[in-house]
């Protein structure tokens, strides 16, 4: 509509605002915009708990921009005065401390909602067509958060972050050939040292968080363009009224801008809870070894990733090196996290919702999270955390043997789910959404 004939804006309650949005409107697609992805943006009625996640992941992301807005303020990504500078902002710039614990902790906030918003398409089939690239940039924006973490951490420049960064970055020198030339460049320099820093910090602060909103974007357009999934794993669009408004819609604003209002106070309350009592999380949040200015010359005794690294971290250490190399294992963790991307084509249940499929995905399903819970524990311990088995078993380390058990199963998950789904005794899925 030429934007001279477009109707005034009215109903606000207000004469002034009403004119103001009119002068808006003609020039910008205002109204149309609030009408195609909220008030007239029709979303499945049954709606549950696991619904929260998405808009609670972009409430993370929101306050991961504001608060490292302000603590570039007073960071300074230089090798000899980062670490000073964070307990700066700690112990001297006015509200510099909650601001930190605020960054620290949404880190950990954001992986604990992207997890669950994950498992929740995992539920209700929600990776499955045709949402197939809602799924995929959702994968990518994993990836993103995930590159976005590692750079973060090095920024104190504690102990934890120095050699957590070596430790990864020497994974690349693993791959053959060229892997010694990646990790020169990816460091910048032969060890890590203040170019690397530099680096991560541009990284950390402008390119990944471009990226992230970029994909968040692509993300949500993606899932306005086919319609939201929900927990029947039906489509609402199956069954329209006589104006093409699916039946068992109703509009995005008010009814799930003010249920996700709740979930956010929720979630402000058991973010305050951490923020306030317990930023550090018995060191799973921030590791103790961090609070420790990074010294290349010393080694801390046990070095692991933060808790939301630590399933993948897992895979690779239980890998055992082929001719001294720890090539396999940066091939199995890559290998573990590329697979998410397959698993729309994987799936080839007859329903989606796991409330209409059958044991042969529940219990592969069950095993597949206990496995990633238990992969996530050893991660955090030394692989010694259990002792060893006797010499008849070559001395291994228990917790290693029950890694190796745990990444097949891991595997296993995804590499038979066309199999399993396919056999599956699904239960016939209602016509229309129930709750
Ligand atoms: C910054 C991180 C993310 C944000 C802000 C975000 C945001 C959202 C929002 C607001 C929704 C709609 C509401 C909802 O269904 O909960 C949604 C849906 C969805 N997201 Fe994400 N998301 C993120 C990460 C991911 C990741 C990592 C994946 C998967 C790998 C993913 C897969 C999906 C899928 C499949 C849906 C459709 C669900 C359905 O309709 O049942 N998202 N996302």
């Amino acid at each position: 509509m030429a934007a001279a004939e477009k109707p005034p804006v009215s109903g606000t309650g207000s004469v002034a605002l009403d004119g103001a949005l009119t002068w808006v409107d003609q020039r910008f697609p205002l109204i149309s915009t609030w009408k195609a992805h909220l008030s007239e943006y029709y979303a499945p009625k049954n709606f549950n708990f696991w619904y929260y996640f998405g808009s609670l992941a972009m409430l993370v992301l929101a306050i991961q921009i504001v608060t490292g807005i302000f603590l570039t303020m007073n960071y300074k990504p230089d090798a000899n005065l980062a670490f000073g500078s964070v307990e700066y902002i700690m112990r001297e710039v006015p509200g510099g401390w909650i601001i930190r614990y605020m960054h620290s902790t949404g880190a950990s906030a954001f992986f604990i909602c992207v997890y669950l918003h994950m498992f929740r398409s995992l539920l209700y089939g929600s990776h499955r067509r045709p949402r197939e690239l809602l799924w995929i940039f959702g994968v990518l924006i994993y990836l993103s958060l995930m590159g976005e973490a590692f750079f973060g951490y090095l920024l104190p420049w504690g102990q934890m972050s120095y050699w957590g960064a070596q430790v990864i970055i020497n994974l690349f020198s693993a791959i053959p050939f060229v892997g010694p030339d990646i990790s020169l460049w990816i460091r910048g320099d032969y060890v890590i040292s203040d170019a690397t820093l530099n680096r991560f910090f541009a990284l950390h602060v402008i390119a990944l968080p471009l990226v992230l909103l970029g994909l968040v974007m692509a993300h949500l357009l993606a899932l306005h363009e086919v319609g939201s999934n929900n927990p029947d794993g039906i489509e609402i669009k199956k069954h329209k009224d006589a104006n093409g408004i699916p039946l068992d819609g109703i509009p995005f604003h008010p009814y799930y801008t003010v249920k996700d209002i709740f979930g956010v106070v929720v979630f402000l309350i058991v973010f305050a809870i951490i923020v306030f009592f317990a930023p550090e999380m018995g060191g799973y949040f921030l590791e103790a070894n961090n609070f420790i200015p990074a010294n290349p010359l010393q080694t801390p005794p046990h070095i692991a990733p933060v808790w939301y690294f630590t399933p993948y971290y897992s895979i690779l250490r239980s890998v055992p090196p082929l001719f001294n190399s720890q090539f396999p294992g940066v091939v199995a963790m890559g290998a573990s996290v590329m697979i998410l991307f397959a698993l729309p084509w994987l799936d080839r249940g007859a329903v989606k919702s796991i409330r209409y499929r059958g044991r042969y995905f529940k219990v592969p399903l069950t095993a597949f999270v206990i496995v990633f819970l238990v992969l996530g524990y050893l991660g955090t311990e030394p692989t010694t955390v259990w002792g060893q088995f006797g010499p008849w078993l070559g001395n291994v380390d228990r917790a290693t043997v029950v890694a190796r058990i745990c990444s097949v199963i891991y595997f296993l998950f995804f590499i038979l789910m066309p199999w399993y789904t396919k056999v599956d005794k699904t239960k016939p899925e209602p016509e229309r959404v129930t709750h």
